[in-house]
């Protein structure tokens, strides 16, 4: 891959703020006007201004409508809309177009496609059909980057520079010939000689030695298990490689319009994989995340909890942009039901809840044609006298109430360690389970202290992890040394951690720590694991503990788990071929405590402990909510101010004890009581600190 000298002339702090001029939380969405005639123009910009909008993000897919055959621009429908929106106050996250790159350079250039582990060529026709690492396609991508800057840079409506769309979404690892080249070029600048490669991938393994970099190879479809390291690898350098397509566009922008700010969409679902978005965060001026609830997904709020949460771990802790996501239902799950009333609201102000200071939607009016035209929108096929569009004015005005929560941070004393490249090498081929699914962990730790209604950040490894009481380490399989001691400092610091299985088993280079797992949790977690014992799919084992709630059952995964010294056995295995042995172990260390849950608790069984964790670390919430109610606090950087966010994903209405302050969306005050009817939301501002 290109290296550039880093951008030196840039100093984030003389960057105005994205929403500088946006009085309040921001609230729109994608605009894609070059899909309809100019006269469908007036009518947006008068919808828009009824809906309350305040940002757009324009021109994602505009390349082909810009430039429809080489080097011949139209520019006139994107002036006059930049116009437009300018006159109705509406600030724009303009797009650098590169999105989907117009059939003619494809046509032209088909070496800028990307390819699949088998070869397959991804063609022109949908979307994102580039290889990032191309030259040429870098080369038009930068040209097209700069015609937007030059052109609008100085344009009054322009807030935001939204590199590309979602990069990597479609093409997360590209195999083609610029790839294998970039990648080279990646090891070089990793490992400086073929021999220290050789090491890290543990070539003497089924002589794959490597005699110079130019053998080495992605991990191509091959006959058996490839080198896991190479895989690993690979992954590493993919989302280097997108990182550095986002930072070419970046520094293009930059150079001609050093006054504004730069994101790019990210996807922190539990389904995207492909980007360490924690080693992106640096290069964001603001962090944006998509998020679309998943139909089948019986809890799908908890999940858009966790994908918020992700962003706000992204961002730090500053408030981010929610840059997509659907007012009603999405064209691409296998099925796909509209939201119910009070749905959309509630979805968005839960993003608001976790940090999102402004609210937006894929797209603002429903296509006619193309592949998303089921896709819901703002302004639905069905026009105005509608639900949707009753929703979307009704959330406008609610964002509007809301103003005042902007640049407040959520208040968390729970983290939940995450790291992508621990999930890309927990789910390699090759291991003890095939069934083991790295988000999943994720998921079972954060719905669990969901349900208790503690509220958490998550964090790297590497994360400061000081304000932290509780800290969650969910199968962390690879971790580097660094890594490990700061997970061991939070615990002699007097945090309780809890460590769960196939953790610290690996270093970095994906070599197993040796002398028992979970090697680099060993010493801090007083234990030792000799054999693992995975189950197979329906097999259960009866788990006997006062933390796991009594009887509990496990399924896929066991160990044999031996324990030193001074670490409490709080549960066993009750039968089964570890009949006896260590489940759940505890340890004080320090001023804290160091927990190891050594296998999958059922959901009850993991209710139970982690209630106790919640309890032992002193971080249960402080006001009561019956299930399914969800509180979320943010703050004001002096603690002068709080607001508390009140969900109810319930049908039933309830009411909370304990509350004084301003209720913001219906404007009373609250004394002592607050009312919380069905599906509604609520927040009372506070004028004391929590
Ligand atoms: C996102 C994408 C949008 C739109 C949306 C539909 O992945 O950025 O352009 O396709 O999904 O849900």
């Amino acid at each position: 891959m290109r290296r550039r000298t880093p951008f030196t002339a840039f100093d984030p702090a003389a960057v105005s703020p994205w929403n500088v001029q946006i009085d309040g939380l921001g609230f729109g969405g994608d605009y894609n006007p070059e899909q309809w005639p100019a006269e469908v123009r007036d009518e947006d910009v008068r919808l828009m201004r009824e809906a309350g909008v305040n940002v757009l993000s324009v021109a994602i897919f505009a390349w082909a409508t810009i430039e429809p055959r080489e080097g011949e621009l139209e520019w006139g429908w994107l002036d006059d809309t930049m116009d437009r929106l300018h006159e109705a106050g509406i600030q724009v996250a303009l797009a650098t177009a590169t999105a989907s790159p117009p059939p003619w350079l494809t046509r032209r250039h088909p070496e800028i496609l990307p390819r699949l582990a088998d070869g397959t060529v991804l063609y022109q026709g949908a979307r994102q059909a580039y290889a990032v690492t191309h030259p040429l396609y870098r080369e038009y991508a930068l040209r097209m980057t700069t015609r937007m800057a030059e052109r609008y840079g100085d344009h009054p409506a322009l807030a935001l520079w939204h590199v590309d769309n979602e990069i990597g979404c479609h093409v997360p690892r590209d195999y083609s010939e610029s790839a294998t080249a970039a990648f080279r070029v990646w090891l070089v600048a990793r490992y400086g000689t073929i021999e220290r490669l050789n090491e890290a991938w543990g070539t003497a393994f089924w002589s794959q030695r490597y005699a110079t970099f130019e053998d080495v190879l992605p991990p191509l479809v091959a006959p058996m298990f490839a080198n896991p390291t190479q895989q690993l690898d690979f992954d590493r350098f993919s989302s280097d490689a997108l990182l550095d397509y986002y930072r070419d566009l970046r520094d293009t922008l930059r150079e001609i319009t050093p006054h504004v700010p730069t994101t790019t969409n990210l996807m922190t679902t539990s389904a995207t994989k492909g980007m360490d978005y924690f080693s992106w965060a640096d290069d964001l001026d603001v962090v944006a995340n998509d998020h679309y609830t998943i139909a089948s997904d019986g809890e799908r709020h908890v999940e858009l909890a966790l994908s918020a949460d992700l962003a706000r771990g992204v961002a730090g802790g500053d408030p981010w942009i929610l840059m997509e996501h659907s007012t009603s239902a999405v064209n691409w799950q296998p099925r796909n039901r509209a939201k119910l009333p009070g749905e959309m609201l509630r979805n968005s102000l839960q993003h608001v809840a976790r940090g999102a200071d402004s609210v937006m939607f894929f797209q603002w009016r429903q296509s006619r044609a193309g592949a998303e035209k089921y896709h819901s929108a703002m302004l639905p096929h069905a026009g105005t006298g509608t639900d949707v569009w009753r929703g979307t004015v009704e959330l406008g005005t609610t964002l509007q109430r809301l103003g005042e929560v902007r640049g407040s941070r959520v208040v968390s004393r729970a983290a939940v360690v995450v790291d992508y490249p621990a999930w890309w090498a927990a789910e390699l081929d090759s291991h003890p389970t095939q069934d083991l699914r790295y988000m999943e962990e994720v998921r079972a730790w954060y719905s669990a202290l969901w349900h208790q209604g503690v509220t958490v950040d998550t964090v790297p490894p590497y994360a400061d992890l000081d304000g932290y009481d509780l800290v969650v380490v969910p199968t962390l399989y690879l971790v580097d040394d660094d890594g490990a001691a700061n997970v061991a400092r939070a615990a002699e610091r007097g945090a309780t951690v809890a460590v769960t299985f196939f953790s610290g088993i690996v270093d970095e280079h994906d070599h197993v720590r040796l002398g028992g797992y979970p090697g680099a949790f060993r010493d801090l977690l007083g234990v030792r694991t000799e054999e693992f014992f995975p189950l197979q799919v329906d097999e259960r084992v009866g788990v006997t503990g006062k933390a796991v709630g009594g009887d509990a059952t496990a399924d896929l995964w066991t160990e044999k788990t031996l324990v030193r010294d001074g670490t409490e056995v709080v549960a066993a295995y009750d039968d089964g071929a570890l009949a006896g042995h260590p489940a759940v172990t505890r340890r004080e260390v320090g001023a804290g405590a160091a927990w190891y849950v050594g296998t999958r608790l059922d959901p009850a069984g993991l209710a139970s402990l982690v209630g106790r964790l919640v309890e032992e670390s002193g971080v249960a919430p402080d006001v009561a909510a019956p299930a399914g109610v969800e509180l979320v606090r943010r703050r004001t950087a002096d603690g002068a101010t709080t607001w508390l966010f009140a969900l109810n994903h319930t049908d039933d209405g309830t009411t909370l004890d304990g509350l004084t302050g301003t209720e913001l969306i219906t404007g009373t005050a609250v004394e002592g009581s607050l009312a919380l009817p069905p599906g509604a939301v609520r927040v009372v501002r506070a004028a004391a600190s929590h």
